[in-house]
């Protein structure tokens, strides 16, 4: 770990206060002084093995659409362009250490419990929100971040959102135990005092937390991943787009075939037949591409009698 690395989280919480807070000069005590001096000197003398932690790799994302199933029989979309939000950068990976994909989240998740890159997230946050279901699973869900209900529970989607996608996993002819369901940010985003609801993450949120995202992807290695929402589609391509013109289309993260659908709360906005058999056509899509059986039963679920 390099200085500035293990720094990270310090300089974090300094542009915390000076932005948030908006603290404009900082003492430090005599004491904070030198345990920072003896955090630099420790760091210096550390062998670079024995505390692995990010390195720079730069990956190509592709935003090309891969396929378009037969399935769909929603009006035909223009083609997506999804704007980059920055130029391409080397993305920070994390190194991954344990023997099998058990070890290795592990590994991960206690990592990221203890995590203090975002202190103003840390600050509040009840639990890490890690990820749940089957390291082996061939199918993850990735949202945007923690609600109130998964920061208590330290658990994603177990709030109404997480409900409806319960509902919409056991359509598929699956539960929450055979796949993987993870969020762009393991925190939830921080509020007012006293206000309710969600905010969006921020960009620099979502980049400082992404590496776990990476890294959890990288050890499960799913066959298909469904992105909930346009902030999961930010977050895993790097790219704004309205998610009503990414949806429909295989996207490509990595290699792995990326279906963008509309984020279940949105469902519970607008809960017309014709915007759940949109996300059902996604799903089915996702199952043609699994190879799942399907029945017709499942094939006609939010079509006009
Ligand atoms: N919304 C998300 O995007 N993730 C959760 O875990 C819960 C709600």
């Amino acid at each position: 770990m390099s200085m500035n690395e293990s720094l990270e989280p310090l300089r974090h919480y300094v542009q915390f206060l000076r932005e948030r807070q908006g603290v404009r000069e900082i003492k430090l005590s005599r004491a904070a002084r030198q345990g920072l001096a003896r955090l630099a000197a420790a760091v210096k003398a550390a062998p670079t093995a024995v505390m692995p932690t990010s390195t720079a790799r730069q990956t190509a994302v592709s935003a090309a659409p891969i396929s378009r199933s037969p399935v769909s029989s929603t009006a035909a979309k223009s083609p997506v362009t999804a704007a980059p939000v920055a130029p391409a950068k080397a993305e920070p990976v994390m190194e991954i250490s344990g023997a099998n994909k058990v070890e290795q989240l592990k590994h991960l998740s206690e990592r990221a419990a203890v995590c203090m890159k975002c202190p103003h997230l840390a600050a509040r946050r009840h639990t890490v929100v890690f990820g749940v279901g089957t390291p082996d699973a061939q199918l993850m869900f990735v949202g945007e971040g923690p609600g109130e209900d998964e920061d208590l529970k330290g658990e994603p989607f177990v709030g109404r959102a997480g409900q409806l996608l319960t509902k919409m996993i056991a359509a598929m002819g699956l539960t929450r135990e055979q796949v993987y369901i993870g969020n762009v940010l393991k925190c939830r985003p921080d509020m007012p005092p006293g206000a309710s609801g969600n905010r969006k993450p921020t960009r620099e949120e979502m980049e400082t937390c992404l590496p776990y995202l990476r890294a959890q992807i990288d050890i499960i290695k799913p066959k298909v991943i469904v992105g909930l929402g346009a902030t999961a589609l930010e977050g895993l391509l790097g790219k704004v787009s309205p998610i009503s013109r990414l949806r429909g289309s295989f996207l490509d993260y990595r290699g792995i075939p990326l279906m963008p659908t509309f984020h279940p709360s949105y469902l519970l906005r607008n809960q017309s037949n014709t915007e759940k058999r949109k996300v059902w056509e996604d799903l089915l899509q996702v199952m043609e591409r699994l190879e799942m059986p399907i029945s017709e039963k499942q094939r006609g679920y939010f079509l006009a009698k």
